[in-house]
């Protein structure tokens, strides 16, 4: 059988279940599409409960070169990426296989002049500048190992991340352009850097213009360095385990997780993954809006497109710079064939309605995705008429930071394509459903929580230095098992329908957010007491961040409830950045405990979602009395 990509039902029937009935050998041989430079012993070794899992062990390979070097011969002159920047008037830079691959060597040469060496942490806090990719790229290639913060994450976020990785260095602009606005990461970055002993050094690239502080022995200019450094760095030959890249994302509790991904199984995943959901031709051209800061832009834009040589657009700016109109302009500029965004910048266009996209040629487009949240209804009808003229595919991928790549996704030529629908599990992908009681679902239809029976490659092998956090996190919930933390149902046909977070995690305009985490925040305010962050449904962010605080009564603003907001505002932006803001605060004097002091979560999501006429038994409650007051006040 050959591994192509799959091209029909059968097809999927076919690697499905050899994928399943045959893991080595189906594995085996897809791995021989890519560049080894020593074969593995084992494909796959290790289970869920000894949480020991290993891909293709005993090989060596260098990511890096089955991104670029084995292109070289065939596709070397081929454009590699298309920089599309902040300003649709600015400069577009193209990069061919062959430049790309000599600026990444250059970086590398930068990075070993550094002193970074196999296995050190590399941080990047950058805008969507080709400088993020190369230096992503350029640290896998020297072995060491990449930790991407979003750039719109605060300094002391940015700092608890290269706090628990320990990251030698850190590379940084001196500020970001991201819409009507710059972001001044130069300088975030040295309010971070204030408690970040383990950094010896910082590579600073030019993007806005802006001044900045360049502490003498620390810190230093990208472009300089890049342009006397040689253009030839042989890749550094990594065990197939060996680490590629820390990855933190948000979790129902505690600080924010390292999730740490391995070389061999998260390339294979990557690759493949990309290659039979977007199924992109040798001329086409691939667009994936995502930042790099999150996992969607490491495995769609830094990583698959280029294992599989193809062209693909990197987008500095936002969906609405300078107006709604800008990914589909820029879709028609550059003949974009594979479009992939988040349904929150889909409703958020919607709203600005269809004459943005209808001033557009869009025939370009042949396959749409969508990722990072569930898509409703009518956000999909919306992008299915609208940008793909009913004519395109709409793949709805559901993954995670956990993952590694997509899991459950229609297949162009494959899939029903119904809307809602994740449809089917990708080949390797043994999805099951558990009950609230921990018991096995089967058959169709169904519901329960998410869960995977089987190691597939590109999982997450462990939480950066707390496997054992790793372990409680997502295999103590339903042992032998991975916990998602996702509910979903099958349809009579089996087909997935993927329904949201069971856990105190909520989803923000497509960012994860541990509702935990926002809370830590809150209660850094002094005049804050107690609080308590839920989810509610959002008509553009999917989901909004509802506050409960009880404040100091004492305070001189305890009636001020708009100075109380805009205070509590600064403070999450200060601990987390902006993306956290509370869309609502509402002061309270208590909130709902059970007799064992816990927070009844239950109560204030329903209030928060404006469902207060069946709150269900609050009898049991330590306070009862709260819940009238809470609903009176609801906003
Ligand atoms: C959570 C993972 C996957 C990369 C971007 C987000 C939700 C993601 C879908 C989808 C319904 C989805 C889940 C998941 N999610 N894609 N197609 N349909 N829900 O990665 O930040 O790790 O978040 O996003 O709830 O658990 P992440």
């Amino acid at each position: 059988m050959s591994m192509n990509t799959i091209k029909n039902k059968d097809d999927y029937q076919n690697f499905y279940k050899m994928s399943l009935d045959d893991k080595d050998g189906f594995w085996a041989e897809v791995a021989g599409n890519y560049t080894w430079k020593k074969p593995w012993t084992s494909v796959q070794t290790g289970n869920f409960k000894d949480l020991n899992v290993k891909w293709f062990d005993g090989a060596t390979l260098n990511i890096t070169e089955n991104c670029l070097d084995r292109h070289l011969e065939t596709r070397g002159d081929k454009t590699a990426i298309i920089f599309e920047p902040n300003d649709p008037n600015g400069e577009v830079i193209n990069f061919t296989y062959k430049e790309l691959h000599a600026r990444v060597c250059q970086f590398s040469n930068v990075l070993k002049a550094q002193g970074v060496k196999k296995g050190d942490r590399v941080c990047f806090y950058m805008s969507m500048v080709p400088e993020l990719l190369i230096g992503v790229l350029a640290t896998a290639r020297i072995g060491a190992i990449h930790s991407v913060v979003f750039g719109g994450f605060s300094a002391n976020a940015l700092a608890g991340r290269i706090q628990d990785c320990e990251a030698s260095i850190v590379i940084t602009n001196d500020a970001g352009f991201r819409g009507a606005k710059t972001i001044p990461l130069k300088e975030i970055t040295d309010e971070a850097l204030k408690t970040c002993p383990t950094i010896k050094s910082v590579l600073v690239s030019k993007r806005v213009g802006e001044e900045v502080n360049m502490i003498e022995g620390r810190d230093h200019w990208l472009t300089p360095l890049l342009d006397s450094a040689s253009c030839d760095c042989p890749a550094e030959e990594m065990g197939a385990e060996d680490p590629l890249f820390i990855l933190y994302t948000s979790g129902s509790t505690g600080k924010p997780k390292g999730l740490l991904h391995t070389t061999a199984g998260y390339m294979v995943w990557a690759g493949e993954t990309y290659k039979n959901v977007f199924q992109v031709g040798e001329d086409d051209i691939f667009w994936c809006t995502a930042d790099i800061g999150w996992i969607t832009g490491h495995s769609y834009i830094s990583y698959g497109p280029l294992l599989n040589g193809s062209t693909q657009v990197m987008f500095e700016g936002v969906p609405t710079y300078p107006d709604a109109g800008r990914f589909w302009e820029a879709t028609e500029k550059h003949k974009v064939t594979h479009f992939y965004t988040a349904p929150t910048a889909i409703r958020a266009l919607e709203a600005h309605g269809t004459d943005f996209v209808n001033k557009h040629d869009l025939s370009s487009l042949k396959v749409l995705g969508s990722v990072g949240e569930p898509i409703n209804e009518e956000a999909w009808e919306w992008y299915n008429k609208n940008v793909g003229k009913e004519k395109c595919p709409i793949v709805d991928t559901w993954w995670q930071t956990e993952t590694g790549g997509i899991m459950i996704s229609p297949l162009p030529n494959v899939g029903d394509f119904i809307p809602s629908f994740a449809e089917a599990p990708l080949p390797g992908v043994d999805p099951i459903f558990v009950d609230a009681d921990g018991k096995k679902v089967e058959g169709s239809p169904a519901e329960g929580n998410l869960c995977i029976r089987t190691p597939w490659p590109g999982m997450a092998r462990t939480i950066w230095g707390d496997h054992e956090r790793y372990k409680q996190t997502y295999f103590s919930t339903y042992p032998g098992l991975y916990f998602t933390g996702d509910g979903a149902k099958r349809d009579d046909q089996g087909r997935y329908r993927i329904t949201g977070r069971v856990d105190d995690v909520i989803n923000v305009s497509g960012h994860r957010m541990g509702t935990a985490e926002v809370e830590d925040a809150l209660n850094q305010h002094e005049d804050i007491v107690e609080s308590a962050v839920v989810g509610y449904p959002h008509d553009i962010k999917g989901q909004g961040i509802y506050a409960y605080v009880i404040w100091n009564p004492q305070s001189s603003k305890a009636q001020d409830h708009k100075a109380i907001h805009k205070e509590l505002n600064e403070m999450v932006i200060k601990m987390i950045g902006p993306i956290a803001k509370p869309d609502k605060v509402q002061v309270v004097s208590g909130l709902p405990k059970t007799r064992s002091g816990k927070i009844m979560r239950r109560i204030l999501r329903k209030v928060a979602s404006g469902e207060t006429s069946n709150l269900g038994d609050t009898s049991t409650l330590l306070n009862p009395e709260v819940v009238e007051e809470i609903k009176s006040g609801a906003l």
